[in-house]
C-alpha cells in the first residue's frame, strides 16, 4: 500500500502491466510519444519490451486514438516484415493497438552508442599513456580513427555489421526513419557460439555482439532510392555528432558492406551524395 503511493504512475501504466500477474514493469526510457518498459511475457522467466504510447491530452481524443492505433500496428507491421525477411528485429509477441501498447522481445546488451563511446574512451586512455612515457610529447587534441591500427580492428568489424543490417534493411523494402546509433542494440554473443557473420571481434570484446535494430515508430515501407539515401545520411549525421573520431572510418566501412548486403546500393549511395550536398548548402545557408 506504502509502496503504491509512494510511487504512483503518471500517466498510468497500460492495464496488461497492473494485472496481478504481470511481473512488476520497469521503466527504461520515456519519450514524447511513447514509453518503454522491461516486463515479462507468457513466462516470468522471459523478458520483453513493452511499448507504450498513452494517451495525449492535447490531442483530441477520436484523432489521438486512431493515431496511436496507426502508429502501432505499423510498427508492428514493420518489426513482422523485418523478421521474415532475417532482418535482425526484436520479435513481436503481442499487440493492442486500441490500449496502445506492443510487447516485443527483450534484447539484451547495450545501445550500440554507448559500447562504441567505451570503446572511444578506453582508446583515448591509452593513447595518453603512451604520449606519457614519450618525453616531452604534450597531450593534443584527440586525433582521427583512421583504422590503421591494430586495435581499430573490432571497430571496424563492428561498422561492418551496421552496414549489413542496415544493408538487409533496404532490400525488404523498410527504411527506418530515425538510424541512430542508439536505435541499434549490441547483442552479446552467446559462449561458444560463433558470430553470424563471421567477422568476429580479436579485442577486449567491448564492440563483440549481433547488431539488433530497434525503434521502428517512424519506420515506413519504402523502396525510394531518395529514402534510403536520406536514412544513411541521418545515420552518417547522427554518428559524426556522437562519435566524431571516427567519423571519417564509419562512411568509408558502412558503405563497403552496405554494398555487399543489398544489390541496388550504387543507386542509393549516388543519391546520398546528392543528399549530403544539399545538406551542406543548406548548414551555410542557416
Ligand atoms: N526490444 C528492446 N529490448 C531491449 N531494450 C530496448 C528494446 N526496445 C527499446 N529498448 C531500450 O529502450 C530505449 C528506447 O526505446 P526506443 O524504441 O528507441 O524508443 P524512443 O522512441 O523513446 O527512442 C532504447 O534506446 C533501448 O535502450
Ligand atoms: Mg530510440
Amino acid at each position: 500500500m506504502a509502496a503504491e503511493q509512494e510511487a504512483p504512475h503518471d500517466p498510468p501504466l497500460p492495464p496488461i502491466l497492473t494485472y496481478p500477474s504481470s511481473t512488476p514493469p520497469t521503466l527504461i526510457t520515456q519519450g514524447a510519444e511513447a514509453r518503454l518498459y522491461k516486463t515479462t511475457y507468457l513466462l516470468p522467466s522471459l523478458p520483453c519490451a513493452l511499448k507504450y504510447r498513452p494517451p495525449k491530452a492535447w490531442r483530441h481524443p477520436i484523432l489521438d486514438a486512431r493515431l496511436t492505433r496507426h502508429r502501432i500496428l505499423a510498427e508492428a507491421r514493420v518489426l513482422a516484415r523485418c523478421r521474415r525477411d532475417d532482418v535482425p528485429v526484436p520479435a513481436v509477441y503481442a499487440v493492442d493497438e486500441s490500449a496502445g501498447w506492443l510487447a516485443m522481445e527483450w534484447v539484451g546488451g547495450v545501445p550500440v552508442r554507448v559500447a562504441i563511446n567505451e570503446w572511444l574512451a578506453r582508446r583515448r586512455r591509452g593513447e595518453l599513456e603512451e604520449n606519457e612515457n614519450k618525453e616531452g610529447e604534450v597531450e593534443g587534441d584527440a586525433p582521427p580513427v583512421t583504422g590503421d591500427k591494430e586495435e581499430d580492428k573490432d571497430l571496424i568489424a563492428l561498422m561492418r555489421r551496421i552496414g549489413a543490417a542496415v544493408g538487409r534493411m533496404h532490400k525488404t523494402g523498410i527504411v527506418h526513419g530515425d538510424l541512430t546509433t542508439s536505435n541499434m542494440m549490441l547483442r552479446p554473443w552467446e559462449k561458444g557460439s560463433a558470430p553470424s557473420n563471421g567477422h568476429a571481434g580479436s579485442g577486449d570484446g567491448l564492440l563483440d555482439g549481433d547488431i539488433v535494430i530497434i525503434d521502428f515508430g517512424l519506420a515506413s515501407q519504402s523502396t525510394s532510392d531518395e529514402d534510403r539515401a536520406v536514412d544513411l545520411y541521418v545515420l552518417e549525421r547522427a554518428f559524426a555528432s556522437t562519435h566524431s573520431r571516427a567519423e571519417k572510418l564509419f562512411s568509408a566501412t558502412l558503405e563497403s558492406s552496405y554494398r555487399e548486403a543489398f544489390k541496388q546500393a550504387n543507386i542509393v549511395l549516388k543519391k546520398l551524395e546528392e543528399v549530403r550536398m544539399r545538406g551542406r548548402k543548406r548548414s551555410m545557408i542557416g
